[in-house]
């Protein structure tokens, strides 16, 4: 069984200033297996953000039907984390407290709750910075802490949404080194969205392609590099143009009226 199925989804949202409705996302069906890390790319409003966030349970699709499991997706739960760009930290909260907000209102005990903490501070390089608030971390730290209080709860699957793109280039590599080290400990399954082509095929196992609104699979390529992976290797660099060429085809070839 997938770990994430989607199945059939389609997104019209109303909009007013379109003088109509809007459709974001047309008959997408995808099946993430458990430990896979799947990276969506695709051109900017071609509904990368509206397909997270059905998977995520904050959105309600038009049709079609997301399973995580074999549980039908009908809202917000425990067992999806969520890390969008901007962190989002309580500015009033330390960092072990906003980390610690990831297991608020569970039946996690206290020591289960300091355990995970002291594991996941570490993995996440937070380790002495626990008791400093938001403002006094750096942007990078900011957006480990917001990993880290996803992380904390245990979620099944990981939904990222463009999470390094408000950060620097170096803070944004070392990052991507840290996401990759989390992966091989933690061996949990990735859903990644990302406009950095270069970035989805250094992380991905399989990079899926859509086309501009409304989104449709265009295109999937499975990453046949192991890790851990070089930024210089030239069968990334092929993949990376291959997946180029194809956004560029999409955009030609966008042939369905979004405006409905
Ligand atoms: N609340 C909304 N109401 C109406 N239309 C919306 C709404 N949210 C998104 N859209 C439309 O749906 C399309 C997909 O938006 P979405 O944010 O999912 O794109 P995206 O691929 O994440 O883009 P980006 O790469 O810029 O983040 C957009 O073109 C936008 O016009
Ligand atoms: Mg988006």
């Amino acid at each position: 069984m997938p770990a994430i199925k989607i199945e059939s989804i389609d997104k019209i949202y109303d909009d007013p200033d379109e003088a109509g409705e809007v459709k974001a996302l047309s008959d997408v069906n995808l099946d993430i297996e458990e430990g896979e890390f799947v990276c969506i790319v695709g051109p900017s409003g071609c509904g990368k953000s509206t397909l997270l966030e059905i998977v995520a349970g904050l959105l309600k699709e038009s049709s079609g039907t997301v399973y995580i499991g074999d549980k039908k997706v009908t809202g917000p739960s425990r067992e999806i984390g969520v890390v969008f760009q901007n962190a989002a930290l309580f500015p009033w909260r330390s960092v072990r407290k906003n980390i610690l907000f990831g297991l608020e209102n569970t039946k996690v005990t206290k020591e289960e709750k300091e355990k995970r903490l002291d594991y996941y501070l570490d993995l996440m390089g937070l380790k002495g910075f626990e008791n400093k608030y938001p403002a006094q971390l750096s942007g990078g730290m900011r957006q480990r802490a917001g990993i880290a209080r996803t992380l904390i709860a245990e979620p099944k699957v990981i939904l990222m949404d463009e999470p390094f793109s408000a950060v620097d280039h170096l803070t944004r590599c070392t990052l991507q080194e840290e996401l990759i080290n989390i992966r091989q400990k933690e061996k949990k399954t990735f859903f990644f969205v990302t406009h950095d082509i270069n970035e989805a095929v250094y992380l991905a196992d399989r990079v899926i392609v859509l086309t501009p609104r409304p989104g449709r699979i265009l295109s999937e390529y499975r990453i046949n590099v192991g890790f851990p992976r070089s930024r210089t290797d030239a069968a990334l660099s092929r993949y990376a143009a291959d997946i180029i060429a194809d956004i560029s085809r999409g955009k030609e070839a966008s042939d369905e009226e979004y405006i409905i």
